[in-house]
């Protein structure tokens, strides 16, 4: 049997305790076992505090906020005011950064690690972002190990609360498996693994692919070899409550987090126990209005929750077209109003305006999928890096890459 592995979380925090008794005790001791099972994901313009208050409501035990980046966080007070916002309710919280440099990420972490339950570093994201800004899953490279492992040193061994860390798959399972240990050994209190393979910036298809289903198999072998003191968290292939009972069991983990299931599902931690879509739609919304955010999240968030039921009342374009929450709260009402007088009428002309925008977008969509494919075989004819051109915009031009440009 596999212990909960809440059990170094909480030797960590019993010499916190002991190290501050007298004091204000400021370190939350809500990460018991059962905290663990069911997980908010991170989500950039999705784990926001209004959703995961929704998600806490119908069973999610702990969130993990959307990835900051440790290097604002550490020196711009105005960026910790908008990208960190969290509420007595909200716990047990992980605060999740992108790092890589370890006393900046710790500088980070001391500003945030009383107003939250653990630090999480995030080595899983794959975007271009993170290529240029040499961070998340592009930090799993053998030659970044050093830097890697000395952060989760610096950060387990000088802050009050644990240091978590999500990771992708590396390309064998034997690599994996090692870098969990090693992870652990610098000091890792719980390691969350999205289960799908972490990638270069180019090549998303076939084996090694970001997409497609997550590889929990691995994950139940990477369980049975890491200290089980340690909790493993399992990341992929979860659309309904029965998948994440089945994962559990599969994989033998403390728990299963979720971002894409939640996004289409808010309740989906709910035992099973299914929500009126357009009610959470309005839970959301009462959030925002306590605990504001931008527009694109709301919309986003909406669009998601309620896809189906907006796409029965011709109402997602509406969604999309609401220029406050107000307006998009209408819409949701509306959505609700239709279904319950059963009044609603298909609009021909409204079809095809719904039509011809999501044309636009997939060909706003396919013109930049078409730019970037452009850009790579640029690169590649010209010996550059392949992520050459992209870059470019992304980072500040240095005036060396300018005169090449022109
Ligand atoms: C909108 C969105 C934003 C995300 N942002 C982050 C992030 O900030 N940090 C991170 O580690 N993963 C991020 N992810 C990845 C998720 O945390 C998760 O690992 C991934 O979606 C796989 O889980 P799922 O199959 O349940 O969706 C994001 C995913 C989505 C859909």
């Amino acid at each position: 049997p596999v212990a909960d592995g809440t059990d170094s979380i909480n030797a960590k925090k019993q010499k916190v305790n002991a190290a501050t008794s007298g004091a204000k005790n400021t370190v939350h001791t809500g990460i018991t076992p059962e905290s663990l099972q069911y997980i908010v994901a991170p989500m950039v313009g999705g784990s926001e505090l209004a959703f995961r208050l929704l998600c806490r409501k119908y069973g999610a035990t702990i969130a993990y906020t959307p990835m900051m980046s440790s290097e604002r966080f550490a020196v711009d007070e105005e960026y910790r005011k908008t990208e960190f916002q969290t509420t007595p309710e909200d716990r047990p919280l992980v605060a999740h950064f992108s790092a890589n440099d370890p006393k900046v990420f710790l500088q980070a972490a001391l500003l945030v690690q009383d107003k939250c339950d653990a630090i999480d570093l995030n080595l899983g994201c794959p975007q271009r972002v993170a290529h240029s800004g040499h961070f998340g899953s592009y930090l799993l490279d053998p030659v970044d190990r050093p830097l890697v492992l000395s952060m989760v040193k610096e950060l387990s061994s000088n802050l009050r609360v644990p240091l978590f860390v999500k990771i992708r798959l590396l390309n064998t399972i034997e690599e994996s498996v090692e870098l969990c240990q090693q992870l652990v050994a610098a000091g890792a209190a719980l390691i969350a693994i999205h289960a799908r393979y972490r990638v270069n910036l180019v090549g998303r298809s076939g084996p090694g692919a970001r997409d497609g289903a997550a590889h929990l198999d691995q994950v139940r072998t990477i369980r049975a070899a890491i200290d089980p003191k340690i909790p493993i968290i399992a990341n992929g292939n979860v659309i309904t409550w029965e998948d994440v009972q089945k994962n559990r069991e599969d994989t033998h983990t403390q728990g299963i987090m979720s971002a894409e299931g939640l996004l289409d599902d808010p309740a989906l931690f709910n035992g099973g126990t299914k929500v009126d879509k357009f009610q959470l739609a309005v839970e959301y919304l009462n959030n925002v209005a306590l605990h504001p955010v931008k527009m694109k999240s709301v919309v986003f968030h909406i669009r998601r929750m309620c896809r189906e039921e907006l796409t029965q009342y011709q109402l997602l374009e509406d969604v999309v077209a609401a220029k406050n929450v107000d307006e998009v709260r209408q819409v949701v009402l509306q959505g609700m109003a239709y279904r319950d007088n059963g009044n609603y009428k298909h609009d021909p002309d409204k079809a095809k305006r719904a039509k011809e925008a999501l044309e636009r977008r997939k060909y706003e969509e396919g013109k930049r999928k078409a730019y970037e494919e452009r850009m790579v075989r640029k690169a590649k004819r010209e010996g550059k890096e392949l992520d050459f051109y992209l870059r470019q915009g992304i980072e500040p031009p240095t005036e060396d890459a300018i005169k090449e440009l022109k």
